[in-house]
């Protein structure tokens, strides 16, 4: 039984704007000096625009400095981009993109041991107490998640199960036999699992889970509720990318819940427009940017995620709040000139009890015009051929159009008729001819 005695945060979590704003600055003027004087590519890059790192007095000046993108990386493949001498690399990871070279990132002890602190904080923001549990089914190996997740859970002095993604049974088999207190997981591989429990006859409300810590995809609102309620859990947001670090880069507070909180004392965010890339002040919607302000290996300077969002002041923290991803620029989809995002489409579903969470997004094209059907299972019990399901789709067909202003196709599949992904869900599938 795990004990109810909770773990002090760090006095940073706590600390006035002034002190964090201070740190901020400090460490990214070394940021940037390291990243000029140890990484060639970063300094060519300063030098094609005229900038020094002296020229960083305040935080501001950082938007004096050029970008980062995943081309930067791929085109410096495998290590060229690394500041420090390949033998003071203690650990490689690698992101492997869907076309081309993956993007490979590296870490110094010291970075590994600054990656399992701020993702030892995350645990504990979500609610974590002294004695817990931890089963890990984010993937293990070059993905960060599954190492990422279990180096923090390690270093929060939890007990951790290593079992990473797959072999759903097993995995039941195991959280029945060793209850665990917090499960970390992709949220589609959640239902996976939830839907396995419930067809062996188990309720996953009766499983000793307490809080599931959810990222590496986007997922609403509307699903922390459906997995909520489903399991009887408190579900929380990770969120992260290989590129500044891996999992942890920013975690929700399980007593709000309203957006993962940036551990900005790390890792330094803007809001960008992403068509003109001027910085966009704090609450307007844009492409978030991040520039560590710690990281030796790898330091990244301005890194252009493609993640939608925008920052949010402190609530359960001073640090600020970015607001739950709602889309990545290369995930949205333009049906008839409107721009529309799969979490557009699952927060509609959601709504609707005769469908289930598992669906996708299928883009086809007949002439000039793209169309986009969305294809859905019906809850178990319920056969797609049924009056109840029929008129689901129907009534989600017509709020699709009214609230995302898209016209589409519905294609009711029954259960397991859509792929069930042991990671990441794919939500598109892209049909249309090259
Ligand atoms: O997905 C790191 C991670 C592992 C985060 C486990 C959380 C948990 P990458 O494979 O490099 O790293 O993919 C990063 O995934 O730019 C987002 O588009 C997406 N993503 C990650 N977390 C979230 C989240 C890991 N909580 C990319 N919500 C990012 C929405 C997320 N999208």
């Amino acid at each position: 039984m795990s004990s109810a005695k909770s773990l002090p945060l760090e006095p940073i979590e706590k600390a006035s704007l002034d002190e964090l704003q201070a740190l901020q600055l400090q460490r990214l003027r070394h940021t940037l000096a390291h990243a000029y004087a140890n990484s060639p590519v970063y300094k060519a890059k300063f030098d094609a625009v005229g900038v020094h790192p002296d020229d960083c007095k305040s935080l501001a000046d950082l938007a004096k400095f050029p970008f980062t993108t995943k081309q930067d990386l791929r085109d410096n493949y495998p290590f060229g981009m690394f500041a420090v001498p390949r033998e003071q690399v203690s650990r490689i990871h690698a992101s492997s993109g869907t076309t081309g070279k993956p993007t490979v990132v590296g870490y110094t002890r010291n970075d590994i041991d600054i990656w399992a602190t701020v993702v030892a904080r995350s645990i504990r923001a979500s609610g974590a107490r002294q004695g817990d549990m931890v089963h890990v089914s984010y993937g293990y190996g070059l993905f960060t998640g599954g190492l990422g997740a279990h180096y923090g859970a390690e270093k929060l002095g939890l007990t951790v199960v290593p079992f990473g993604g797959g072999q759903t049974e097993k995995q039941i088999q195991l959280i029945q036999d060793f209850r665990p207190d917090i499960i970390m997981v992709t949220p589609s591989y959640m239902l996976a699992v939830c839907e396995e429990v419930e067809r062996m006859g188990l309720d996953p409300r009766e499983l000793s889970l307490r809080i599931g810590i959810f990222g590496a995809e986007p997922w609403t609102n509307e699903m922390r509720r459906a997995i909520e309620q489903r399991m009887a859990i408190d579900a929380v947001d990770i969120y992260g990318l290989s590129e500044v670090m891996g999992p942890g880069v920013a975690n929700e507070c399980v007593e709000t819940k309203d957006g993962p909180t940036i551990w900005e004392d790390h890792f330094y965010p803007e809001i960008i427009d992403p068509e003109t890339g001027q910085v966009l002040p704090d609450g307007e919607s844009g492409e978030l940017v991040f520039t560590s302000l710690t990281k030796e290996a790898l330091p990244i300077i301005r890194y252009r995620t493609r993640d939608l969002t925008r920052l949010l002041p402190g609530t359960a923290r001073t640090m600020r709040r970015m607001e739950k991803i709602t889309g990545r620029s290369d995930d949205m989809m333009i049906i008839r000139g409107v721009n529309v995002f799969p979490t557009q489409i699952e927060e509609l579903i959601l709504k609707r009890a005769e469908l289930s969470p598992h669906y996708q997004c299928v883009l086809t094209r007949e002439g000039p015009m793209d169309n986009l059907k969305v294809t859905v299972e019906t809850a178990p019990g319920v056969t797609i051929e049924s009056l109840e399901a029929r008129s689901a789709a129907k009534l989600l067909q017509h709020e699709i159009k009214v609230y995302v202003g898209s016209s589409v196709e519905i294609e009711l599949k029954a259960e397991g008729g859509i792929e069930r992904s042991v990671g990441k869900a794919r939500r598109v599938v892209d049909l249309r001819p090259k």
